[in-house]
């Protein structure tokens, strides 16, 4: 088997940067190497160690660009990658002026694979190697996206999104058509090479309690398979779902007492938590994502990530992209960043980092095998050209210390910066994409 040695500065963690001293879990050795053998990483030591010990291997040597795990994203919607940036809209009108209406076209094969293919070329160019992605409705619609990572060999979650309520007719699936088409996408495609499947309903607002309690019966069924949905994002929002539920006690509940809430679940945004909302994802180990740049576009709130992390709750950081505004998870560390100046907590670049890569990866129960510059991780893995543009070059040329080099990455960086990507032990060469009709 080909064995690559990839020489740089490498960016390891052992535990993480929230619960310990960052300086003691979060490690740079600027003359690191990585040994990918067989799609795995398979040794993480000093380079020159690593070179003496495998005389056979292909060596590629990065300098001073920083190799670190490539980024998963725990939350985003591929099928508003053609959406993105849309002018002047807060979450519920967002939805039904641009989400809806585009989100209806996704029962044409074609326009999905199209997507999803843009959307995945899209994500390696900014560093992403894993996607975690809300479908719409319809099955093409998961197949297209399953299909478009396979041939990437991408490791994805995704899954059909289910709504039988507040939806144009064009996007309502029903209770029973939601069960059924997700338990056979779920057989088809859980644990399908790299693809994993969540239960997805899209949130409490556009689903009938028959339908919350259809897939929380399914999760119960699987209950080792995740569930995505998204709670607690506006404050209007959360108003409607008092309005909709008016016996449940706080939004979490119109999940919970559907069999929705666990520890193999995944809830987007959470930025209003009530008391008892984060005391019940705490006891249940459950994991909340924060969409920063998605937070400040739709106008949502702030989220609150040293209160939660405080409460040992799992959190992954996404793009919620096309409600987030970027692709580039460099942008999305910047913007958590910023958010949590707004909050009065100052997060340290190896906590951005460890966010989108230990983080995430957690938050999908996927732990030490993806997001993680280790032995016995997959090989998927981001290479960070340090000085990408001459504002940043200028700036981390006057660093004092490592991390004092990669913060101006994380605020100014975009592809620019992504110096090559690895997926399972293959170098990228992706595609740019090409320039598309999405008329
Ligand atoms: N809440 C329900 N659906 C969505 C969506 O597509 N994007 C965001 N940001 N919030 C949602
Ligand atoms: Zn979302």
């Amino acid at each position: 088997m080909t064995k690559h040695l990839l020489l740089g500065q490498t960016l390891t963690f052992t535990s993480d940067p929230f619960e310990n001293d960052w300086s003691d879990v979060a490690h740079i050795n600027t003359s690191g190497g990585v040994l990918v053998e067989d799609g795995q990483i398979v040794g993480v030591d000093d380079g020159a160690a690593l070179r003496a010990q495998h005389p056979d291997a292909i060596v590629t040597d990065y300098g001073q660009d920083l190799i670190s795990a490539g980024f998963v994203d725990a939350h985003m919607h591929y099928p508003q990658t053609g959406i993105i940036a849309s002018w002047g809209k807060q979450l519920i009108d967002w939805l039904n002026t641009y989400t809806f209406p585009e989100e209806s076209r996704f029962g044409d094969r074609a326009f999905a694979d199209d997507v999803a293919g843009r959307t995945l070329d899209l994500a390696l160019a900014h560093g992403t190697t894993t996607l975690t992605s809300y479908c719409t409705i319809h099955p093409e619609s998961v197949d297209a996206f399953f299909e478009a990572a396979a041939k990437r060999n991408m490791a994805v979650v995704a899954g059909k999104t289910c709504m039988d309520r507040n939806a144009p007719d064009t996007l309502k699936d029903t209770s029973q058509s939601a069960y059924d088409d997700s338990k056979r996408l779920l057989k088809k495609w859980d644990g399908t090479g790299r693809a994993r499947y969540a239960i997805t309903p899209r949130f409490s607002p556009t689903s009938t309690p028959e339908q919350l309690q259809a897939l929380g019966a399914l999760w119960a069924e699987n209950p080792n398979v995740l569930m995505q949905t998204h709670m607690s994002e506006q404050k209007p929002e959360i108003a409607w779902v008092k309005e909709l539920f008016p016996d449940a006690r706080d939004y979490l509940d119109t999940y919970e007492r559907f069999g929705l809430l666990g520890e193999n679940g995944l809830y987007g945004h959470c930025i209003h938590l009530e008391q008892r909302e984060i005391d019940r994802f705490a006891e249940v180990g459950a994991a909340v994502v924060h969409c920063p740049t998605s937070n400040t576009f739709i106008g949502s709130g702030l989220f609150d990530i040293a209160g939660l992390k405080a409460r040992g709750i799992r959190t992954g950081l996404a793009t919620d992209t096309g409600g987030g505004s970027s692709f580039s998870m460099l942008r999305t560390m910047a913007a958590a960043y910023e958010i949590g100046q707004l909050r009065g907590n100052v997060l340290h670049p190896a906590q951005l980092l460890w966010l989108a890569t230990e983080g995430s990866a957690s938050a999908l129960k996927a732990q030490g095998q993806i997001g993680h510059l280790g032995v016995g991780a997959s090989a998927d893995i981001t290479v960070l050209n340090l000085k990408s543009t001459e504002v940043i070059e200028q700036r981390a040329n006057r660093a004092e210390h490592a991390w004092d080099a990669i913060f101006p990455t994380i605020m100014m960086g975009d592809d620019r910066a992504i110096r090559e990507v690895w997926v399972a032990g293959e170098m990228v060469s992706w595609r740019a994409p090409s320039p598309v009709d999405f008329a």
